[in-house]
């Protein structure tokens, strides 16, 4: 069976940017249609990230039904700890803001619900497979099922929120093309049911490597450890596992608790090299993809799709190119700096494999440096809490 629809803006993909770029539409009165190759449970359930800045917040807390403020917690400080001992950052005293802990797909949840409430044309299961027409006025997605259904989405502009396999981006510019960089190390991340093992989030550097002990909810929590990029998750013990994060967070005792889940994720950046070539767009992890350090990678893909909107109104609504013409370069410039404070991040907590004893009192005197003066911690504060959406 095919079937054509036409629509203002076609989304390909129901992740977070695609999700919020349909609401800000809707709310300028742009149609769109959004689809995911994912089916809505898949969507609903895929564990990331937690950690929302303020500006993401604020956003989300503003669509109706939003959990953020009753199921997410404010978190107005982080705890850095290096050489045994534990250095907090307050985010609140150096940048007047804080961040939230709510879950990446709990967010979701809010948002499909929020849209489905608001009659959008949102389908699941649908895999787009090609862009015809990119070089016109009226671009295409082509898009199939699993039943083996065909459809065609004519639109004044597409929008590629398709993560880091993005077809809409292999239409820009060739699916490699940009900036890119792997990092030495993975992180090792677990689930278990346990109570917090301190009241905020504590970023610890150790001999050993890294380790991040994140939360959840009063009962479950999500922690992680710096291993090998190829590391099998199935190949430790529990007993293993709770012995690599206890020895990377030396002089604070974890609760532990029994283990539901358990992955190993790669570390990397990449920048793609073109965002946006005349009525095609790509945003979030398409876009860019950040070290899970600081957790920028949501709030990224926020951040292009508020200025997007603003850009797409101008253009569809008025006529006017001037905000389109300009949103790459918006984007990029918020980009760049986000790359630079994961990568910094990142640099500052990990041990690279082979790195000399100098290298290793070199990161101690960086530590040292950030948490002894104000001006490095508010340097770190306003990076993690975010640059203000402009
Ligand atoms: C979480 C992940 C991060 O990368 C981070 O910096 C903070 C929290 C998390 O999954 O909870």
């Amino acid at each position: 069976m095919n079937a054509a629809v036409r629509t203002q803006v076609a989304i390909v993909g129901a992740g977070p940017a695609g999700l919020v770029l349909s609401h800000l539409l809707a709310e300028a009165g742009i149609a769109s249609v959004v689809i995911d190759s994912r089916s809505r449970e898949e969507i609903e359930s895929t564990i990331r990230a937690g950690i929302l800045e303020q500006g993401t917040v604020d956003l989300l807390a503003g669509i109706p039904g939003s959990r953020v403020h009753s199921v997410g917690s404010r978190h107005d400080g982080i705890e850095l700890r290096f050489d045994g001992a534990g250095h907090r950052i307050d985010f609140t005293g150096l940048a007047g803001r804080s961040v939230w802990l709510f879950p990446q797909h709990e967010a979701l949840r809010d948002l499909i619900a929020a849209r489905v409430a608001s009659g959008q044309d949102l389908r699941f299961g649908w895999t787009a497979t090609a862009i015809e027409g990119a070089d016109g006025e009226r671009p295409r997605v082509i898009a199939t099922d699993d039943a083996g259904g065909a459809l065609a989405i004519e639109a004044d502009f597409v929008v590629g929120a398709d993560g880091s396999r993005s077809v809409v981006r292999r239409a820009i510019s060739g699916s490699h093309d940009g900036f890119f960089r792997e990092y030495p190390f993975g992180w090792f991340g677990i689930l278990c049911e346990a109570p917090p093992s301190a009241d905020e989030l504590i970023y610890s550097n150790s001999p050993d490597g890294f380790a991040l002990i994140s939360q959840r909810s009063p009962t479950v929590q999500r922690m992680y450890f710096q291993c090998d990029p190829d590391a099998d998750a199935d190949a430790m013990s529990d007993a293993q596992i709770w012995d690599a994060l206890q020895t990377r967070v030396p002089g604070h005792a974890l609760i532990e608790g029994p283990i539901f889940q358990r992955d190993v994720l790669r570390l990397r950046s990449f920048v793609a090299r073109t965002l946006r070539q005349g009525r095609l767009a790509i945003v979030g992890d398409a876009a860019h993809t950040v070290p899970p350090t600081g957790a920028k990678g949501m709030n990224l893909a926020v951040a292009d799709v508020v200025l997007l909107a603003r850009a797409l109104e101008e253009l569809l609504l008025r006529s006017d190119a001037h905000l389109i013409d300009a949103w790459a370069d918006a984007a990029l410039d918020r980009i760049w700096k986000a790359q630079h404070f994961s990568w910094w991040m990142t640099s500052m907590l990990h041990v690279a494999p082979g790195a000399t004893e100098f290298d290793r009192r070199r990161q101690l005197g960086e530590l040292r440096t950030v948490a002894s003066s104000e001006a490095g911690r508010t340097y770190l504060a306003e990076g993690y809490t975010g640059w203000p959406l402009g």
